[in-house]
């Protein structure tokens, strides 16, 4: 049975799909088969794998009944990855599409037939709280919610744990948060850092794994490519998402062996 994580922000631009595209090479390479999914009308992950838009059939020609689902996925250069694009999509046809997506159990109808194949399913969405990050939350296991190191991010934060928790009281009790990632951290900056005090001090689930602001990811991203697939020394960057992944396994194993928090009893050193 895979494990279905949904990537969310309220917030656009704060690097959701750069997320979900490293976490999902990074589980990979760990020996996860792991399938990202681009829920973006925007067709993230092609974009940011420098694809021309419509160079790839994906969900919208399964939606429309027009393809398989297993047909439409791209196997990818590491042997445990696959991309489950958004496929060919008019931006006059966006409002159908997304219709299409937030239609009650649609979502999971279309993953369940391919899912036995991976271990790990990522979701990336579009920005904002609307019908497909909802429909995409009421079909998962796991939210994981990126915040963006700058003023004013608590604000969204909160809204998007406040969906994360209508969900899971009403239509998906199987939703849990799977924490908190900080992206675009820069400590030696005075706005960046206060709002990563703001998030340690206020909200729980916060990852250790903070992914900084770095010249690498965005140039990988120009490129087309995961940072650690660009040519020369591994930017530090890549090491990031590895210890991402074995964070976010660690709560899910915890989360499944059903551990609740670890406490123990005070001891003597000498
Ligand atoms: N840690 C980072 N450091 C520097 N640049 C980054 C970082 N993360 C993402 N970027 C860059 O910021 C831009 C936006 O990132 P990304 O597309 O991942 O955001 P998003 O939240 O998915 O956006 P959208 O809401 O439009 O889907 C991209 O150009 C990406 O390369
Ligand atoms: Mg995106």
């Amino acid at each position: 049975m895979s494990e279905r994580i949904v990537v969310t922000s309220p917030k656009g631009g704060v690097g959701k799909t750069t997320v979900a595209l490293h976490l999902g090479l990074a589980l990979a390479e760990r020996g996860m088969r792991t399938l990202i999914v681009d829920l973006d009308p925007q067709g993230g992950i092609g974009l940011s794998l420098a694809k021309r838009d419509g160079e790839w059939r994906g969900l919208v020609d399964v939606l429309a009944g027009e393809a398989q689902c297993a047909e439409v996925v791209v196997r990818t250069n590491e042997p445990r990855l696959a991309i489950l694009p958004r496929g060919r999509l008019d931006p006059i046809e966006v409002p159908s599409f997304e219709d299409a997506v937030r239609t009650r159990g649609a979502l999971d109808a279309l993953l369940r037939p391919i899912e036995d194949a991976f271990d790990r399913v990522i979701l990336d969405t579009p920005s904002g709280l609307g019908g497909i990050t909802r429909a995409a939350l009421g079909a998962a296991d796991w939210a994981l919610v990126v915040f963006k190191a700058e003023p004013l991010a608590m604000r969204s934060i909160q809204q998007v744990l406040r969906v994360i928790e209508h969900v899971r009281e009403g239509e998906r009790p199987e939703l849990s948060l799977l924490g908190i990632v900080p992206t675009m951290v820069e400590l030696s900056k005075e706005h960046s850092q206060s709002s990563m005090v703001a998030l340690w001090t206020e909200l729980e689930g916060v990852l250790d794994a903070a992914i900084p602001r770095s010249d690498a990811l965005a140039r990988a991203s120009q490129l087309g490519v995961p940072v650690s697939y660009l040519g020369g020394r591994l930017p530090p960057e890549a090491r990031r998402f590895a210890q991402l992944a074995d964070e976010i396994e660690g709560v899910i194993h915890a989360s499944r062996r059903g551990d609740g928090i670890e406490t123990r009893e005070q001891r003597a050193l000498v």
